[in-house]
């Protein structure tokens, strides 16, 4: 089954052609990065002007880059959440998309998206149920734990903001840019193997709790920050040494959280997805410390490429395939139906999904 996907729910608009919910023959991502660099952050206004700007383009290019729409069997959309003015971009192209097509519409919650990156590029039964699976970006930081495919138990969340959010508010707070996962990842590469002086804290970290917290580290960092400003010795070796010592903290708490949560459950993989998989110490992480929690390295699981970690469409094509397969109620083959999407309707993802 081949399915052309959109992904449009924050600030990249995104097109993939995936087949079987695992063989990606085309994903692209067209980033909004350096225009949000210049206001340190999305402004959903101009987020939205700049979906309107690349739909079209944005799509034609996906058509030459496929030979045309012939061979599709379905389209697949983010119906949400994000943010409205994006998600109202990339629903109606699809919406309009399939009528014009007359193929049927898959609408897939973006976080069900972020899971099934996953399974992109893999053997269907290499990521063995049941699981635990941290999705982790810049606007949720949730744990579920899955006994089969479409069967997600919410067992742990962010209490206030999530992981990829501290990223970007601290690099913020560092003047280091945006995003500011990445924006941190590339300060600290030239300090590698620099010992960090500072000890940040570790929110809820007794076992047993399967929530997270980052707003105390990010007012923390504030903290230091300012601290550092009033002496005058807000130096480069300062803003290393925090930035370091920031991702050091979110690494050991995302990770020990991870393990913990996937033993309580007694999951056999330990899965993560969402902009933060993308992390490069947060990955080392996890797979030098899974003996130590009686995990094999083949039972971690991150997505095979970084493309897949950030927003991007063929997740959602993946995502609309294992829909299509187990859910198949949920596929829209009218255009009444296919008119009918909202993305103020988007389901939950959860015990009831
Ligand atoms: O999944 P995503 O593209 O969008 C949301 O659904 O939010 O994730 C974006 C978030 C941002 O907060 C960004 O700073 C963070 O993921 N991120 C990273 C890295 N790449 C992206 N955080 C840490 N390290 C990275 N390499
Ligand atoms: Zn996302």
């Amino acid at each position: 089954m081949r399915i052309l996907a959109v992904e449009s729910s924050c600030d990249d608009m995104s097109w993939a052609v995936v087949k079987d919910g695992t063989d990606v023959e085309s994903c692209h991502v067209f980033s909004q990065a350096d225009l949000h660099a210049v206001t340190g952050g999305v402004v959903p206004e101009v987020a939205a002007r700049e979906h309107v700007r690349q739909a079209i383009p944005s799509l034609r290019a996906m058509g030459e880059a496929i030979g045309g729409f012939q061979n599709i069997d379905a389209i697949a959309m983010t119906q949400g959440p994000g943010l409205l003015g994006s998600l109202i971009v990339g629903i109606s192209t699809a919406q309009t998309l399939a009528l014009f097509l007359g193929k049927p519409l898959i609408p897939v919650h973006h976080i069900e998206g972020h899971i099934y990156a996953n399974w992109l590029e893999r053997d269907k039964d290499e990521i063995k149920f049941p699981l635990v699976v941290l999705t982790v970006s810049g606007g949720h930081n949730d744990l579920y734990y899955m006994k089969d495919f479409f069967s997600y138990e919410l067992i742990g969340h962010s209490l206030d903001d999530a992981a990829g959010e501290a990223f970007d508010k601290v690099a913020r707070i560092l003047e280091l840019g945006y995003p500011g996962g990445p924006a941190i990842e590339k300060f600290l590469k030239e300090s590698e193997g620099l010992s960090i002086r500072r000890h940040l804290p570790r929110a809820l970290k007794q076992k047993g709790n399967h929530h997270f917290s980052f707003s105390g580290l990010k007012s923390d960092v504030k903290r230091h920050v300012q601290l550092l400003k009033d002496e005058g010795t807000f130096t480069v070796e300062e803003r290393i040494d925090i930035a370091a010592a920031f991702q050091e903290s979110v690494v050991e708490v995302l990770a020990e959280k991870l393990f913990d949560a996937a033993k309580y459950m007694n999951a056999q993989s330990v899965c993560v997805s969402g902009g933060v998989s993308a992390n490069n110490a947060l990955k080392e992480y996890m797979l030098t410390h899974a003996h130590k929690h009686g995990f094999q390295e083949e039972q971690i699981f991150f997505p095979m490429k970084k493309l897949y970690s950030t927003d991007n469409a063929a997740m959602i094509g993946a995502a609309a395939y294992y829909v299509a397969e187990r859910k198949p109620e949920k596929i829209l083959d009218t255009p009444e139906k296919i008119m009918g999407v909202s993305p103020l309707l988007v389901y939950t993802v959860g015990n009831d999904a």
